[in-house]
């Protein structure tokens, strides 16, 4: 059975997400596969939403909330996406709207879209929107995403789900609200609004519809989880790959990062015997349906081009 990522090669994808904890490689992985394929020619973006990024540590240059070339290496961009950002973008793209619309019967200032922009999932959503956009603009021809540590990627799966109830309650209540209103029209003069609330309510339906329906498809997007050999690894790598069994998201590889080569002292002739544990667990568990790959433990950390490459043609077996 084949043990590296080469299939991506023959069966490219628009969007690859790399998720695991945090500290276990994610933001390493996720460098190396996007160097990968920008060495490919093909033109590639990593997106780090991690809240504590390490893209710009990780490739020695200044990298932030805009896309910018990588200079070293053709073909490859990245960005830094903060939830302070993406919430900014939302309310440009969506409050004009929300108030035109609620102004239009009840008197609100413009602070409530705050109030709508701080519901739970907001954010969150309008991220995997924003990646979206920038998947299908046109611009790369593949986005590598970087996630944030489990919890927050596993709570992104959650969201569509968590958003639409959301929006269900928000629509029952204006509803409520609109009847109301409307019996007592006469006396506060209603106007019309040009698009209802619920217009716009339906609308963002579709927008999340869409992005979970992009994020299945495994023609366009690839979920790649990265754990280490230890085991409180194999407990999270459990929970992701639970959750995403749940929300019919499929799981290739795994990549088991830190795997100590030649354990020449006793101390790491113990931790070896420790990891190897673990990945025969791992295996046993997934290796009917998942690759492992795994990535030696390096004497050094992983900064610098030359350095990630070397992972790159560990993970890509060239
Ligand atoms: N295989 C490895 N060998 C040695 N150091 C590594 C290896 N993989 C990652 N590192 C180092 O471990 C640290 C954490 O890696 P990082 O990719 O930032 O983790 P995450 O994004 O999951 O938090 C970094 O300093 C990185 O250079
Ligand atoms: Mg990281």
């Amino acid at each position: 059975m084949e043990t590296s990522l080469n299939r991506l090669d023959r069966e490219p994808k628009r969007l690859i997400m790399i998720g695991g904890k945090g500290g276990v490689g994610k933001t390493t992985c996720a460098s190396a596969i996007a160097l990968h394929f920008s060495l490919k020619g093909k033109k590639t973006l990593i997106i780090s939403s991690d809240p504590t990024p390490s893209l710009s540590d990780i490739f020695e240059i200044e990298i932030g909330d805009q896309e910018k070339p990588i200079n070293s290496v053709k073909n490859l961009y990245g960005i830094e996406i903060s939830s302070e950002v993406v919430l900014k973008k939302w309310k440009e793209r969506f409050g004009p709207e929300i108030y035109e619309v609620v102004s239009s019967f009840a008197s609100v200032d413009y602070d409530f879209v705050d109030y709508i922009g701080g519901a739970p999932g907001i954010e969150e959503e309008y991220m995997l929107n924003y990646i979206l956009e920038l998947v299908e603009g046109g611009k790369y021809d593949l986005v590598v995403w970087d996630t944030a540590p489990a919890g927050h990627t596993l709570r992104l799966l959650h969201l569509p789900q968590i958003f639409l109830k959301h929006l269900e309650a928000a629509t029952k209540f204006y509803m409520n609200l609109y009847s109301y209103l409307e019996k007592i029209k006469e006396t506060v003069k209603l106007k019309k609004g040009k698009r209802s609330l619920l217009e716009i309510i339906s609308g963002w339906e579709d927008l999340a519809e869409k992005v979970v329906s992009f994020i299945r498809d495994p023609q366009k997007s690839e979920f790649i989880v990265v754990t280490i050999p230890e085991a409180l690894g194999v407990k999270q790598t459990e929970r992701i790959i639970k959750d995403f069994d749940e929300y019919q998201l499929k799981v290739n590889h795994l990549i088991v990062n830190y795997v100590i080569q030649q354990a020449d002292c006793e101390f790491h002739k113990a931790r070896s015997q420790m990891q190897q544990s673990y990945i025969k667990i791992l295996k046993e568990q997934y290796s009917q349906r998942i690759k492992l790959i795994e990535t030696p433990l390096f004497p050094h950390e992983i900064k610098g081009v030359e350095k990630i490459k070397k992972i790159s043609e560990i993970l890509f077996e060239s």
